[in-house]
């Protein structure tokens, strides 16, 4: 069953002296969304706010009730702004150079509402994509993020409040895209959580399974309905799956059993789809980033190790949130066009010792 129903539209003017925002290191106003609930029992509500064109809309998807989404607190990372490419421009790029654009493409892009995901999602909003779906448990970041990224560059961007865990609503929830973009052709699989400093002998069983549920289960249900939907476009994709360095190597000092199984499950998952889905068309490459600088490691307790990783790092630093960008940009492109399963890792060489 899919219902979606329009529940306001107004004009950016109308909307910026109401609610503002007040998480920290951002100083926009922002239009708190407010939602109808299901009219019909155990039906969750997807929320969906778009914005083009100086307007902002608010639909609800309804789908079947599987599950809810992680509590988190609205962390913002400082974010750069977004700078679409000048369209008179493309037809001055070299071939080379004109293999790295997106122009004119569709993406989505999970955990988009902050750190890693918001910044990739800017890149591609830089080299031509017309479309963006940031897709999130938490609605006032992907809010933001949506509404900040359509004022940047002009895209239309959508924001739809959905846990990866939910393959019911994951799968209508594509569908919208595909209505309203009329196709998808790029995923980036962002969304994930971490846990750390948990010895195996005495992690909560219930932990462990919620952690393997987001991101790998999660990641799965994602590239699934996104690839069903580049299937049947008869088009390709590219799918982008964000796993991580602690999917191959065992990371210090920190005891993470679950999280560095989920992300080698994530990395071998890339591999069978890339095998399973090539005679379609659809790419599908992981990414595994070292150590960044985001929210996801912005937490006290990791002070002290933090040292400890900047000295194991070759290049003595933490990843900045868009040291990704470039990368993602070009697994999406046509510039990598023969490759696929492949797991890139780009942690300023923290592997090599
Ligand atoms: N930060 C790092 O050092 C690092 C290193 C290697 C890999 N990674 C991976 O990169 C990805 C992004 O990390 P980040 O640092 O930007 O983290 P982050 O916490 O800043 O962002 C993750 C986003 O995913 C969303 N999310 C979490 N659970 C979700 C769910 N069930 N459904 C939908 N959305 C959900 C969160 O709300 C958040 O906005 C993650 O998969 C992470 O494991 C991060």
């Amino acid at each position: 069953m899919f219902a979606r129903s329009v529940l306001r539209t107004a004009t950016r003017q109308s909307l910026r002296p109401t609610t503002f925002f007040t998480a920290p290191a951002v100083t926009a106003p922002i239009q708190r969304a407010t939602f109808k609930s299901s009219s019909r029992d155990n039906e969750p509500d997807v929320p969906v706010v778009s914005y083009h064109e100086g307007q902002r809309t608010e639909e609800t998807l309804n789908v079947p009730k599987t599950g809810t989404g992680p509590v988190q607190s609205p962390v913002k990372d400082v974010q750069k702004v977004a700078i679409p490419l000048n369209p008179n421009v493309y037809s001055q790029l070299t071939p080379t150079l004109a293999k790295f654009t997106l122009q004119g493409k569709v993406a989505v892009v999970t955990g988009g509402g902050r750190g890693l995901g918001f910044n990739m999602a800017q890149a591609l909003t830089e080299v031509g994509v017309r479309g963006i779906a940031i897709m999130d448990v938490q609605q006032e970041l992907g809010d933001r993020s949506a509404r900040e990224l359509s004022e940047q560059t002009g895209v239309d961007v959508r924001f739809y409040r959905v846990d990866v865990r939910d393959g019911q609503a994951m799968g209508q929830t594509v569908q919208d895209v595909v209505d309203h973009f009329g196709e998808l052709n790029i995923l980036i699989n962002a969304a994930g959580i971490a846990d750390s400093n948990i010895k195996a002998e005495t992690y909560d069983h219930e932990k462990f399974r919620r952690l393997l549920d987001i991101n790998i289960t999660g990641s799965f249900l994602v590239a699934q309905a996104c690839g069903n939907a580049m299937i049947q476009s008869g088009k390709g994709g590219s799918i982008i799956n964000i796993a991580s360095m602690s999917g191959s190597v065992v990371n210090y000092p920190q005891e993470q059993s679950c999280y560095n199984a989920s992300k080698a499950a994530v990395i071998q998952l890339t591999k069978s789809l890339a095998a399973e889905w090539a005679r379609y068309g659809i790419r599908v490459n992981s990414i595994s980033p070292g150590y960044m600088d985001t929210a996801l490691n912005r937490v006290p307790a990791l002070d002290a190790q933090k040292r400890i990783w900047v000295d194991n790092t070759p290049q003595k630093r933490l990843g900045a949130p868009d040291d990704l960008n470039n990368l993602a940009v070009y697994l999406a492109s046509d510039g990598s066009a023969f490759m696929t399963g492949n797991n890139c890792i780009i942690d300023g060489g923290y592997t090599l010792w």
